[in-house]
């Protein structure tokens, strides 16, 4: 038994779990609005939206409307927005030549809300699945997954976001060696103050579904991400890969999916105190979303217990589509 652990009745834990009082001062963490980060969808045209179906309450929004979007999160106190463009399909090639468009709608978007909100932390997504034919984050030959020549497109791809004016990239799509090849083409291009959070132990998941509905990828993908994604069995390699990123010059590191992930996320810190973020993606979202909708828990506090998880789990700070939602109730006292 721990040494200061007086045997009952000396000891009685439930004394400060008592009063709400009590409860509050034996509190080991917190969740605030400093640990958030609000994934948005951006589609083209003026003040349009689409409705996800299978994310009740998360829209597509145009560039206009995620301006007025990334203002409300900065009036909230959200730190950070990060961008997810819905890319039209007939801009979807083999050679996925349009994410380093720099008109492309994320970067688009990107200048606008940086002109507009420029104390919004402005995150990308640095991977090709939006703008491939084949629905893969990196490039595809024969129906395999090209590592190098993949990694060569998004460095082109991390200069046009850079020169956009976005603060925070985030390569999601788990080549190997892409985040020395960013850092080292950042420094080159004078971007050296741009953070890279790497989606450094990304899962081949499940819990993806409806984000590849929201970005219209569903249809497009042939197959799995099983060659690049990890295996969800696995656990040490996870600290493999945040090792090497870190040493690839990554800011922060990130691990995704995240509340079937806790464990792993805990390790990271445990293991490296480097800045640590899980990704509440959209089947989690969904999950939480759609049993509320139907009466089944209480969608507030299943939400908010959810968050305050990660924390405790060691992480700095999460990518939640619940972001606005949880930053009036963390603002309104919870
Ligand atoms: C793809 C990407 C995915 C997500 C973020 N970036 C999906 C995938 O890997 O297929 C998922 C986010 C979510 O589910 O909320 N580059």
């Amino acid at each position: 038994m721990h040494p200061t652990f007086a045997p009952f009745p000396a000891t009685r834990l439930r004394r400060m779990r008592r009063t709400p009082a009590l409860r509050a001062l034996a509190q080991e963490n917190a969740l605030g609005l400093g640990d958030l980060i609000w994934p948005v969808f951006v589609r083209d045209g003026v003040n349009t939206r689409d409705q996800i179906a299978s994310m009740p309450g998360v829209e597509r929004l145009s560039v206009d409307l995620v301006v007025k979007a990334a203002e409300m999160a900065a009036g909230l106190g959200i730190p950070a927005i990060c961008l997810f463009p819905y890319t039209d399909p007939a801009l979807k090639t083999a050679d996925c030549r349009e994410a380093w468009n720099p008109d492309n709608l994320a970067n688009r978007a990107i200048r606008a809300i940086k002109a507009a909100v420029p104390d919004i932390a402005v995150m990308t997504d640095v991977a090709l699945d939006p703008y491939n034919l084949h629905g893969h984050d990196g490039l595809v030959q024969d129906g395999i997954i090209l590592n190098d020549e993949t990694v060569e497109a998004l460095v082109k791809m991390t200069l046009a976001q850079a020169e956009a004016g976005a603060d925070i990239l985030g390569p999601s799509d788990m080549m190997d060696g892409r985040i020395g090849a960013m850092r080292a083409a950042l420094e080159g291009a004078g971007h050296k103050d741009v953070a890279i959070l790497s989606y450094a132990a990304k899962y081949a998941s499940a819990f993806y579904g409806p984000f590849r509905d929201a970005v219209g990828a569903t249809g497009a993908l042939k197959g799995d991400k099983k060659t690049y994604q990890m295996n969800p069995a696995n656990s040490d390699e996870a600290l493999r890969l945040v090792a090497r990123d870190l040493a690839e010059g990554a800011d922060m590191v990130m691990v995704k999916p995240g509340m079937p992930y806790l464990d792993i996320c805990r390790r990271v810190k445990d293991a490296f105190s480097a800045p640590t973020y899980a990704y509440q993606v959209s089947g989690e979202y969904a999950m939480i979303r759609g049993a509320a909708l139907n009466g089944w828990i209480d969608g507030e506090k299943a939400m908010l217990e959810s968050l305050m998880c990660f924390k405790r789990a060691g992480c700095d700070g999460i990518l939640t589509y619940f972001a606005p939602d949880v930053a009036r109730l963390i603002r309104a006292g919870l």
